[in-house]
């Protein structure tokens, strides 16, 4: 199945940052590859804006080795990479001083999209806002996009916003959580949404539990001076984990529309009851078999930050009363491995009599890798010998059920930014949505903070914490394994 590319209007878009990290791996790279795809109109122009005095030729020499870095061998021919690097300009700019607004300001062509891209230490948000009104670079309509971290805490969060709304409007603004634009987070609606099925049992009358797991295998090694003073609460539940679990626990939007969208995720969030410390468990890595454990990752040997953290969450509407959801993320875990699963009740009658055990129906959603759901079913075994029962998945992997177009699903960043050239908000969070994340997320921090708890130890290659798979043995429930 070949994907349908629907072009954007042509555009300028800046990218603050544009010689960092972020703008090597996935900006430019996710760039290319929707240039390539017939995306892009010849109009549209790319400009990174950073600190290094360097010409636009040499800008466009780095965009080339990030290419070469990022994009497979078999998508970069010369002749498009060419093209691609000639709608690449570059200005130096000095965030704090004058140098370069001016520049920037004669580069910005009216009647374009005009969008600024803010890939850089989240310290300098409001100063970029500020820089662009006041040296005049954005027009009327023109778009920001702003990186997590969106705010520390409620009141820094609350203090970004304030400094974003002094100078932009709300539809102006595109808080990016990556995990929003991959390709089955957005499957996850319409699973639940454009089927019959699944609809009427999405609910506690139906739903045992759901278990919603981001494993990672990477430390935090190289970002440690970040990761330390964050932890994995606020570095993946507040935002990412939080996001799946709007869309799996929201009602339905009466269209898929921004506002619609985000009004149903936001009373998920205010839905959701405090936490009860006992039902959280804070796992810290320790060095295992030549590898480094945290403390020697962050640079901190005090540490009492966590790179893991498990939770029983419960959202206290009508629709979920009775129905926990499980959250767990790590780092330095045995597998890759993000799924949402949602595990369905027992029926309530067995006719086939007490020997014959049953197993839970379960809906996997796999986020990566190997995108794809799963609907584990009971069957009968085959063969004669009577009647016995046995749980098997019905299994759509999108490689195998799309095709070629399966194997070939945008990233998450090239989706996103192509967006906000439309001008569609729906995946981006809204102001109130960070500020209510933060206001459940806050106090939850600030109870272990008081406690002075530390975190437990884990060995890295492992599933996490033995505590967090007591968090479901003590509910009568298990953990899934977490598996590549
Ligand atoms: C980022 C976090 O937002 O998401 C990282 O800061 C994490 O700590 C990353 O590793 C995970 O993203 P992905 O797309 O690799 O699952």
């Amino acid at each position: 199945m070949v994907a349908r590319v629907i072009p954007v209007d042509p555009f300028d878009l800046v990218i603050f940052g544009g010689t960092g990290d972020l703008a090597r791996r996935k900006i430019l790279p996710g760039l290319y590859r929707r240039f390539r795809d017939g995306q892009m109109p010849a109009e549209a122009r790319m400009i990174g804006a950073a600190r290094s005095d360097m010409t636009a030729e040499a800008y466009r020499e780095l965009a080339r080795s990030a290419l070469e870095d990022h994009v497979a061998a078999e998508r970069r021919d010369p002749e498009t990479v060419a093209r691609f690097l000639g709608q690449l300009g570059y200005v130096a700019i000095d965030v704090h001083g004058d140098k370069g607004w001016l520049d920037l300001a004669d580069a910005m062509r009216p009647g374009h999209v005009q969008a600024f891209y803010f890939s850089v230490a989240p310290g300098l948000f409001g100063t970029l806002a500020e820089k662009l009104h006041d040296h005049k670079v954005a027009g009327p309509d023109a778009r920001i996009v702003v990186e997590k971290p969106f705010g520390h805490d409620l009141g820094s969060a609350r203090t970004l916003n304030a400094t974003l709304a002094a100078h932009f409007d709300e539809h102006q603004i595109y808080r990016i959580d990556h995990y929003l634009g991959k390709e089955t987070v957005q499957n996850l609606m319409a699973v639940r949404f454009a089927n019959m099925l699944f609809e009427p049992l999405w609910n506690a009358q139906f739903v045992d539990h759901v278990q919603i797991t981001v494993a990672e295998t990477v430390g935090v090694g190289g970002r440690g001076s970040y990761y330390d003073g964050s932890g994995a609460m606020r570095d993946m539940v507040q935002n990412h984990i939080m996001q799946l679990l709007c869309l799996i626990a929201m009602e339905p939007p009466n269209r898929f529309e921004p506002d619609a969208v985000r009004d149903e995720k936001l009373k998920v969030i205010r839905a959701l009851d405090p936490v009860a410390p006992g039902d959280i468990v804070r796992g810290q890595y320790v060095p295992t078999n030549g590898t480094p454990g945290y403390l020697e990752d962050a640079g901190n040997p005090d540490s009492r930050t966590e790179s893991y953290v498990a939770m029983k969450v419960h959202v206290s509407n009508w629709r979920w009363k009775g129905t926990p959801f499980y959250l767990r993320t790590g780092k330095r875990l045995r597998a890759r491995s993000s799924e949402i699963a949602v595990t369905f009740r027992e029926p309530p009658h067995s006719i086939f009599g007490e020997s014959e055990r049953w197993a839970e129906n379960v809906l996997i959603i796999r986020l990566q890798p190997n995108e794809g759901i799963k609907l584990k079913v009971m069957i009968k075994e085959p063969g004669p010998g009577g009647m016995r029962l046995v749980n098997v998945p019905l299994d759509m992997s999108f490689a195998d059920a799309l095709g070629e177009g399966g194997n070939d699903i945008p990233d998450a960043y090239e989706r996103l930014i192509m967006d906000v050239i439309r001008g569609n908000q729906t995946l981006f969070m809204r102001g109130d949505e960070v500020d209510a994340a933060w206001a459940w997320t806050d106090p939850v921090i600030a109870a272990w903070q008081e406690r002075g708890d530390r975190p437990v130890p884990y060995d890295a290659g492992t599933s996490g914490p033995e505590d967090a798979l007591m968090l479901m043995h003590r509910d009568g429930r298990r953990w899934r394994e977490i598996r590549p």
